[in-house]
């Protein structure tokens, strides 16, 4: 296990990497904890959450609403929750933003820590402190900026995770070498799925390093004025086509970053959109889809992003290096239109 304590501007959290669950009793005690889990994910891990106070929710990304919210915060009030208790949201994206968004709310604020069950959420959903749920198609448009406690990353969880989930959390690995890591971006083009989950110490690695990459971002730009916004290469069309096309997030976000690239190419900077189609590809994501510009350009408008009559789109100037460009909305549809 390798401890690493990130200092957030309001609190320190502990990441513990390469560590096992069963090192949660350490980090909070029995009666304290609340641990906010999934159907599928609490049949999966039966013997492991055995003993702990648990709130068992609906799987999927469509639970992540306000219904949700309340139905938590009823299960918290029967099971006698109160300031000392913590939360600990074990799953993927969908319950840690569910999890930490309630902790935040709960009697004005609760302690609260993830033991990440995918991927996507060890690399990404888990970890920078936003946490919020969904309104209609508009993905996160309610929650708040509050980092947990601690992360615990026990990769055996990994064991029971489908491939299409693997495909989503290596959307997020890929779009984190293409915008900050032209090294990794090559490491990825030499390995597979198939090989990381064959080998521990190079699955380990990936981890860690590209929650280090998300972590570092965060700390140097907690409340998005500017690094930050590079981590949402790809999820500008991605989110307003995820909802539309009822996508998965990496699908949805490989699409985007899709997009970003040969927007970056039009635009006159870039020349690797080949290289990023091919690695996208060889993850098993998608790079085309057919989508209706027009619909999408109209959710794009909702966007948390958008600046008036601009949108700040994050494009690549190298494999390696994401740039943030502001673009007018009209340069954007005009942009789509030619797609
Ligand atoms: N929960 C994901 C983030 O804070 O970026």
């Amino acid at each position: 296990m390798q401890k690493k304590t990130i200092s957030f501007s309001s609190r320190q959290t502990a990441f513990y990497f390469d560590a096992s669950f069963s090192h949660l009793e350490k980090l909070v005690s029995k009666e304290k904890a609340v641990i906010v889990t999934d159907e599928n994910l609490f049949n999966a891990h039966k013997s492991r959450l055995k003993g702990w106070n648990t709130i068992v929710l609906k799987p999927g990304e469509q639970f992540k609403v306000q219904q949700t919210v309340d139905v938590v915060i009823d299960q918290l009030i029967a099971l006698g929750a109160d300031r000392q208790s913590v939360l600990i949201g074990f799953g993927g994206g969908v319950i840690t933003d569910i999890t930490g968004y309630v902790a935040g709310i709960y009697m004005r604020g609760i302690e609260f820590g993830f033991v990440p069950t995918s991927v996507l959420a060890m690399v990404d959903a888990a970890i920078g402190g936003k946490n919020g749920i969904d309104v209609g198609v508009y993905k996160n448009m309610v929650g708040l900026i509050r980092q947990p406690a601690f992360l615990l990353y026990d990769y055996a969880l990994l064991k029971t995770l489908p491939l299409n989930e693997w495909q989503n959390g290596f959307a997020e690995i890929i779009k984190h070498a293409a915008i900050k890591d032209a090294v990794m971006f090559k490491e990825l083009e030499s390995n597979s799925i198939a090989k990381y989950r064959s080998n521990k110490l190079l699955l380990a690695k990936l981890i860690q390093r590209n929650a280090m990459i998300k972590i570092k971002v965060v700390v140097n730009d907690e409340f998005e004025k500017g690094e930050r916004k590079l981590l949402n290469f790809g999820h500008t069309l991605g989110h307003a086509i995820e909802n539309m096309y009822e996508l998965s997030h990496g699908q949805a976000i490989s699409i985007g970053m899709t997009y970003a690239a040969l927007m970056s190419e039009q635009l006159k900077f870039f020349t690797g959109a080949k290289q990023l189609i091919a690695l996208l590809n060889k993850y098993g994501l998608p790079t085309v889809v057919e989508f209706d510009a027009k619909k999408a350009f109209k959710v794009l408008l909702k966007d948390k992003k958008k600046e008036n009559v601009s949108i700040n789109y994050i494009l690549l100037q190298k494999i390696g290096k994401g740039v943030i460009q502001p673009l007018l909305l009209v340069q954007i549809q005009d942009i789509f239109r030619k797609f």
